[in-house]
C-alpha cells in the first residue's frame, strides 16, 4: 500500500492518489491547533513521600528487587518537583501553547481519602500559575499511575469504593485549581496499567490476577472515570473541558482494498482495546468481546453504563506505534508481519509505524465522533551530550516529521484533529525500563539532574512556530 492512497474515510471508495498532490499544500493543522508536550508525576517529580506525602504502587514496586531494569526508582527522577521554575522555562523556550502533566494523588491525598495535604496541593497550584504566566495552558490528568498504595492495601481498583474515592480525590483537585484549569483528563491509559499492572505483573502493583479480575477492575476503573466527570463537571468554576486517554495501537491496512480496509478497522477495535472505549464512549461493551470472555465478564448494576458514559469533549489518544493488518481467506482480520529490519526505536515494543497517525484517528474518529487530540507520541533514543555540548537527535525529528506527516493527511481526510502533545518535554523515569529509555526533547543528566534541549527541541520550536508550514513538503515518500 502507497501510503498517500485513501482519502475517502472507511476506504469505502477505490485507491486513488488525491492524497499526493493535496499534501504539497500541506499541513495544514488549522487555526487553534494545540501544540504540546506531555509528562506524568510519577516520572518526572520525585517522590512525594520527600516532601510529606504518601507513596504509591510505583515507590512499592520500584523496591521489589528485578522490578525495575536499571534497579532505579522516582525517588528523585528529575527533581521536578523543586526545579519546576527552570522546567516551565524550558516550555516557554520551547513556544508550547499546551503543557500536559499529572497529578500525583498520593501527592494530594497521603491518606489516598479524606482532607487534602495543603503541601502537596499548593505544589501544583505555583505549577499551575508558573504555566499561566508563561502563556501555556495546563492539561491536567488526574491518574497516570502512581495509584496510592493505602488505598491498594484496601482492594485497589478490585474494590467498587474506589469509584469513590477516586471522585472524592478529583473533587479536591478540581476545587483547588479549576479557577485556572479547564482541560482536564480522568485517566491515563488504564489498558496499560490494568494489563501490565495487574495481569502481567510486569508493572506497579506487580499482581498476576486471573482475567475475571482484570474485567472487575477495568469496569471500575471505566465507573471512576464516569463518576469524576460527573463531580468534575459539578464542581468546576470555569467551563472546562473533560476527555480520556487510551493507549492506542491502531490497525493499518495493508492495502488499499475496501476489505483489508475493514479489517483493519475491525483489528483495531478487537480486544481490550474496545473493551475499555466503548463502555466510555458508546455506553456499552462490545458484543465479540462479551462473548469470548463471557464466563469472566462481572455483574454490574444497568445503570453503571450510564454513569460510565458521560458527555467527553474529546478523544485522548495515546500513539507510538500500529500494526499492519489484511483481510485473511476467511474475511476476519490478520496480521501482516513487518518487513525483517523494519526501522524500530530504542523501546523494544515500539516499532517506526508512521501510518499509525493516519489510521487511528481516522478510525476513532468514524467510531466515536469526538475531535482527536493526540495526547502523547515520541520516541525513545540513544542520545546523549556530543563533545560540541549539544545533543543530537536526527532520528527524533526524523520520526516527528513521519508522523506529524501522517496526523496532517489524518486532517485531509476530514478526521477532527485538535492538538499534537509530544512525549516527552524531559527524559525520564520509564517505568520498567528504568532511565534506560530517553524520550525528552530535553536531555536530562540523571547525576546533575542538569537539562539540555536536543536539536528535536529547537526543530519542534519552529514546528510550532509555524504551526506546521515548517513540515512542509517534507513528508515521507
Ligand atoms: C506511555 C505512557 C507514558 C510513557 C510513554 C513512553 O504508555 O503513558 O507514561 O511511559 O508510554
Amino acid at each position: 500500500m502507497r501510503r498517500r492512497d485513501f482519502l475517502a474515510l472507511g476506504g469505502a471508495t477505490a485507491a486513488t492518489t488525491l492524497l499526493e498532490p493535496a499534501y504539497a499544500q500541506l499541513p495544514d493543522f488549522g487555526r487553534g491547533f494545540v501544540w504540546g508536550t506531555a509528562t506524568s508525576s510519577y516520572q518526572i517529580e520525585g517522590s512525594p513521600a520527600r516532601v510529606g506525602g504518601g507513596t504509591s504502587v510505583w515507590d512499592a514496586f520500584c523496591r521489589r528487587p528485578g522490578a525495575i531494569r536499571d534497579g532505579s526508582s522516582g525517588e528523585i527522577a528529575c527533581d521536578h518537583y523543586d526545579r519546576y521554575r527552570e522546567d516551565v522555562e524550558l516550555m516557554r523556550a520551547l513556544g508550547v501553547g499546551a503543557y500536559r502533566f499529572s497529578i500525583a494523588w498520593p501527592r494530594v491525598m497521603p491518606e489516598g481519602v479524606g482532607t487534602p495535604n495543603a503541601v502537596g496541593l499548593g505544589f501544583y497550584d505555583r505549577l499551575v500559575d508558573s504555566l499561566l504566566a508563561a502563556g501555556i495552558e495546563p492539561w491536567v490528568t488526574l491518574f497516570h499511575w502512581d495509584y496510592p498504595e493505602v488505598l491498594y492495601k484496601r482492594g485497589g481498583w478490585l474494590n467498587r469504593d474506589s469509584t469513590q474515592w477516586f471522585a472524592d480525590y478529583a473533587t479536591a483537585v478540581v476545587t483547588r485549581l479549576s479557577d485556572r484549569v479547564t482541560r482536564w483528563i480522568t485517566f491515563n491509559e488504564p489498558e496499560v496499567f490494568l494489563v501490565l499492572g495487574h495481569h502481567l505483573g510486569v508493572h506497579a502493583p506487580g499482581d498476576r490476577l486471573p482475567w475475571s479480575e482484570i474485567l472487575r477492575a477495568s469496569h471500575n476503573v471505566m465507573l471512576a472515570h464516569g463518576r469524576a466527570t460527573v463531580a468534575i463537571r459539578a464542581t468546576a468554576k470555569r467551563s472546562c473541558q473533560i476527555g480520556y486517554v487510551a493507549a492506542l495501537e491502531p490497525a493499518i491496512p495493508a492495502t488499499s482494498q475496501a476489505a483489508d480496509v475493514e479489517a483493519a478497522r475491525r483489528a483495531t477495535f478487537s480486544g481490550v482495546a474496545a473493551w475499555l472505549l466503548d463502555p466510555v464512549y458508546l455506553g456499552s461493551y462490545p458484543e465479540s468481546e462479551l462473548k469470548s470472555w463471557a464466563k469472566d465478564v462481572p455483574a454490574f448494576p444497568a445503570e453503571d453504563l450510564r454513569t460510565i458514559r458521560q458527555p467527553l469533549d474529546f478523544f485522548g489518544a495515546n500513539i507510538y506505534q500500529g500494526k499492519l493488518a489484511r483481510a485473511g481467506a476467511d474475511g476476519n482480520p490478520e496480521r501482516v508481519a513487518r518487513a525483517q529490519g523494519a526501522p524500530r526505536t530504542l523501546m523494544e515494543v515500539f516499532d517506526v509505524v508512521p501510518e499509525a497517525l493516519q489510521w487511528g484517528p481516522r478510525f476513532y474518529w468514524e467510531r466515536y465522533r469526538l475531535p482527536i487530540v493526540v495526547t502523547e507520541n515520541g520516541l525513545s533514543g540513544c542520545d546523549w551530550v556530543a563533545l560540541d555540548g549539544r545533543v543530537h537527535d536526527p532520528q527524533r525529528i526524523d520520526f516527528m516529521e513521519r508522523y506529524l506527516g501522517e496526523l496532517a493527511l489524518a486532517r485531509a481526510a476530514g478526521v477532527d484533529v485538535r492538538g499534537y502533545f509530544a512525549w516527552s518535554l524531559l527524559d525520564n523515569f520509564e517505568w520498567a525500563e528504568g532511565y534506560r529509555q530517553r524520550f525528552g526533547l530535553v536531555h536530562v543528566d540523571f547525576q546533575s539532574l542538569r537539562r539540555t534541549p536536543k536539536d528535536s527541541f529547537r526543530w519542534y520550536r519552529e514546528v510550532i512556530r509555524t504551526n506546521g508550514a515548517s513540515l512542509k513538503g517534507r513528508a515521507p515518500r
